[in-house]
């Protein structure tokens, strides 16, 4: 039996939910796929499982993309208030953790239960644990309704699935996010539909992710594993202030998440350890007539453990501040303010959050996500090359490249 539909969704996770409930929503007959057999399980999981489903700040400077301009027209159409609009109608609690973030009061399972309700809304139907074998386009005219075969002026796209026979379809959405956490059912199926119907890629990578470095060159570091404080970090066009975390591999913590997203193969990392502070002249300054050692008056500042790795090999740990060069304690500050390193590479797609890069978005239209060359054919969420910064901008992303969609269909 066929069945054809306005609007076919490959993708049941925050972008392909929002996009088939909006669309459902306006009348169109709508189709939801998913490979898992389990809905939205990086929703369930995000946020700690607390879902930080949005960002009060989040505006185009908070994106990754070659493409930058790309997503100001998404975002201005459908920001946080608007997430924050849906929520109040559900009854979802929320409250904000640190710097704009917002999570559910509750579990992020609160989140899955808006969306699911909001396709409820708009009469979606769901194909659940259903793969998508071939995606094929059938010329107008064909098998087919007349109502669909209108919205499809290029013909209608023909899915062969795995468990729910041939479904057709006037417009088809991908939604299948990105490649991080493939335990979870990540693909980079966005990415071959993309090439399949000519669009271009932008080399999809690994981003808020842990940094690695040589196991010989972090040696010394590696007993620091589980040792955090606030840094600075920059690389290439990227600067943050955040926490960064020793691991026995390499370096973690948001700190470092939101710097790997700026971060390319070959590139060195600075890192400041004592941000704010002019170190080299508060140490100078508190010289005069200090019996402390130097390793005593770095614990003040930083964990003890990192205060005598730091000196060891210097013999300094030991030493008195105030018999101590100035010289000596500048250069001393010095390298701590501008710690540079090169990582080897990142901890990968397993413990990434986020793919970066994806489908090129200047082969896509701005208003409707819908590809330039390819009538009918719509990609959302992070299957796109909008990647987002730690801190709910992701799932924003998502909602609001999905409402910009499903208004258009
Ligand atoms: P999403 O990944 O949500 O959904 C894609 C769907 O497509 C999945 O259901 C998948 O099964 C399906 N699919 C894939 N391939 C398919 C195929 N071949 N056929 C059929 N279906 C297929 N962001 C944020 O803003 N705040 C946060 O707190 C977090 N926390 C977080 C924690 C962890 C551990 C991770 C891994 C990620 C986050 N994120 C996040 C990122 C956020 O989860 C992510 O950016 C969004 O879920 C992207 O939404 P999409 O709908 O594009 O993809």
């Amino acid at each position: 039996m066929t069945h054809i539909y306005d609007v076919a969704v490959i993708g049941a996770g925050a972008a392909g939910m929002m996009c088939a409930a909006v669309a459902g929503q306006r009348g169109l007959r709508v189709v939801l796929i998913d490979h898992a057999d389990k809905l939205a399980e990086k929703i369930r999981i995000s946020g700690g499982g607390r879902c930080n489903f949005t960002n009060l700040g989040a505006g185009p400077a908070n994106f990754l993309s070659e493409n930058p301009h790309f997503c100001r027209s998404a975002l201005a159409g459908y920001g946080p208030r608007d997430f924050l609009e849906l929520l109040r109608r559900h009854g979802v609690a929320w409250h904000e953790k640190h710097r704009g973030q917002l999570f559910c009061d509750d579990t992020s399972e609160s989140i899955i239960d808006v969306l699911r309700a909001e396709c409820g809304a708009g009469q979606v139907q769901w194909r659940m644990g259903c793969g998508v074998a071939e995606i094929a386009r059938e010329a107008a005219g064909a098998d087919g309704d007349a109502a669909a075969r209108a919205g499809a002026p290029d013909g209608v796209f023909v899915l062969r699935t795995t468990t729910a026979g041939t479904l057709r379809a006037a417009k088809l959405v991908i939604a299948t996010g990105g490649m991080a956490i493939p335990q979870l059912g990540a693909t980079d199926y966005g990415l071959k539909v993309a090439r399949q119907f000519g669009l271009k890629v932008v080399e999809p990578r690994p981003a808020l992710v842990p940094l690695t470095f040589d196991p010989a060159l972090w040696q010394p570091f590696a007993a620091l594993s589980g040792v955090a404080l606030e840094a600075g970090v920059r690389s290439g066009q990227g600067e943050f202030l955040e926490d960064l975390l020793f691991t026995h591999r390499g370096l973690s913590g948001p700190a470092i998440l939101q710097i790997s997203s700026y971060w390319n193969p070959g590139e060195p990392l600075s890192l400041d350890l004592a941000p704010g502070l002019d170190l080299g002249q508060d140490l100078v300054a508190a010289k005069p007539g200090n019996r402390q050692q130097l390793g005593t008056v770095l614990a003040g500042l930083w964990p003890r453990r990192l205060a005598e790795a730091w000196l060891e090999g210097d013999g300094l740990a030991t030493q008195r501040l105030a018999d101590i060069p100035d010289k000596t304690l500048r250069a001393l500050a010095a390298r701590i303010h501008d710690w540079t390193l090169v990582p080897t590479g990142t901890a990968g797609y397993k413990k990434a959050e986020v793919m970066r890069g994806g489908v090129d978005t200047r082969g896509l239209d701005q208003k409707s996500m819908q590809a330039r060359a390819v009538s009918g054919l719509h990609f959302i969420g992070e299957a796109v090359d909008v990647t987002g910064w730690l801190g709910g901008y992701n799932f924003q992303w998502a909602w609001a490249s999905a409402v910009a969609c499903g208004k258009a269909l």
